[in-house]
């Protein structure tokens, strides 16, 4: 890479998220926003007529939820959706490293890539639950068509990763507000090579040897 290319990567920032990936960050939010707030009365159902029916409370809480691996599906499949498959592989791939990494609470010194085992396991938890509360989700809407120790099962299965999202969503907000320049990332799509040197430094030499888009 030519020190005209180092400079052009500098000047722009990394990209980290591009523009699809972004949309179905906010889109997946706002979803799994409505589907926790709701959630809330129809577990503890003495909240009904406060200021919604059941029924309609419910309603929005199965069709965001049929809704929820809408933006997934759509972002990973399509030409528009390269950045976001690669971003996938990248979060399969579990080097020995990373392990010794989480088992030191981040403490191995690790030369991350793009995320850390953390923001990987975060992610695996988030699409693992979306199948999950859909599965559960539609044996407790299409109840009929399954027999009773089925549907006892998907009402713990769904109350129980319910309890779980809510930790984890709280958990990711946090760390969310914490880590300003990540905060940004998913904003505005760039980081800058200073954060990227400190908090995915095999990410940045990864770039770098690519140089800036279209160079290669
Ligand atoms: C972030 C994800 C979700 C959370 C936190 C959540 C939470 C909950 C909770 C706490 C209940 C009350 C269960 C009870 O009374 O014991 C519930 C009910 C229900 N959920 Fe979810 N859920 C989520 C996703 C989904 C999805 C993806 C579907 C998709 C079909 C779904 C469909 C339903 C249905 C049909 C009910 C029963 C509503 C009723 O009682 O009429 N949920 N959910």
């Amino acid at each position: 890479m030519t020190q005209t290319q180092v400079d052009a990567v500098g000047a722009l920032g990394l990209l980290r998220f591009d523009r699809v990936q972004r949309c179905a960050h906010w889109v997946n939010a706002a979803l799994f926003g409505v589907l926790m707030a709701t959630a809330i009365p129809l577990y503890f159902g003495s909240f009904f007529g406060v200021v919604l029916e059941r029924h309609v409370v419910a309603q929005v809480h199965l069709w965001s939820g049929l809704a929820l691996p809408v933006p997934l599906i759509v972002s990973l499949t399509g030409p528009w959706g390269r950045q976001m498959r690669r971003d996938l592989r990248r979060i399969n791939y579990w080097t020995r490293d990373e392990i010794l990494w989480m088992r030191s609470l981040g403490n191995s010194g690790l030369s991350v890539d793009k995320f850390n085992p953390g923001q990987k396991l975060n992610t695996i938890f988030v699409g693992g639950a979306i199948l999950v509360m859909v599965a559960t989700g539609s044996m407790l809407q299409w109840f009929r068509f399954f027999p009773v120790p089925w549907r006892t099962g998907a009402t713990f299965v769904h109350d129980v990763f319910a309890l779980a999202v809510f930790g984890v969503v709280l958990g990711h907000i946090v760390m969310a507000l914490t880590h300003r320049d990540s905060l940004r990332s998913i904003f505005g799509g760039r980081v800058s090579e200073r954060w990227a040197a400190v908090h995915a430094p095999g990410w940045l030499q990864e770039q770098r040897l690519k140089g800036p888009p279209g160079s290669d």
